[in-house]
């Protein structure tokens, strides 16, 4: 794979995003990269892909929600009927594509991390649950997390454990859209967690 200057990756990051008024999006996805590093030091043997994958996660802000739709389509992006009902999740899939297209980021795990960090999907690493993880520590609004306690306290047990207990507090308060990858992988953990 080809190795990034983490420094270089956050200043084009910023340059990109700030270009478009999203500074706070800026803070947001180094939060996540830098944390997702720091937690991928104990799950992976690269924990830089965990930090590349958190920094460019959410770099399609730039495209409000109205937009998405179209936006994927033009990208080739195929979407699922529950993506079009709820665009923002579309957001994760145009990420992909703006780290592969502009960022030049060819490295199926990390495009993968970045595709998948806000649904993850049945088929899922180490590195996606870092990150998917991490986006939910270092949550994009105010003040704590509701789910945040458990969610830590599960991931004292494991990264599997972690995600299922955000998945299933998603599950049971109010979610508007349940995207299918978000479906499978809540089934795949579930039996996962049952079965050590
Ligand atoms: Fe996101
Ligand atoms: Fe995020």
């Amino acid at each position: 794979m080809e190795t990034f200057d983490q420094n270089n990756l956050k200043s084009l990051v910023k340059k990109f995003l700030v270009e478009q008024n999203c500074l706070k999006t800026y803070d947001h996805c180094i939060s996540v990269g830098d944390y997702a590093y720091e937690l991928g030091k104990n799950y992976l043997d690269e924990p830089d892909k965990a930090r590349t994958a958190g920094y460019l996660h959410d770099i399609s802000a730039i495209y409000p929600d109205d937009q998405r739709v179209d936006v994927a389509k033009k990208m080739g992006i195929d979407l699922y009927k529950e993506e079009l009902e709820l665009p923002m999740i579309i957001h994760q899939k145009i990420s992909k594509e703006i780290a592969l297209n502009e960022f030049n980021v060819t490295d199926q795990a990390i495009l993968s991390a970045i595709e998948c960090h806000t649904t993850l999907k049945e088929d899922y690493s180490d590195l996606d649950l870092v990150v998917f993880i991490a986006d939910k520590i270092k949550w994009d609004q105010q003040g704590e997390p509701p789910y945040i306690e458990g969610l830590m306290v599960a991931l004292d047990h494991s990264l599997e454990a972690s995600a299922y207990y955000y998945i299933d507090y998603l599950l049971t308060h109010d979610i508007q859209v349940i995207h299918p990858w978000l479906n499978e992988a809540y089934v795949k953990l579930r039996k996962q967690l049952a079965s050590v």
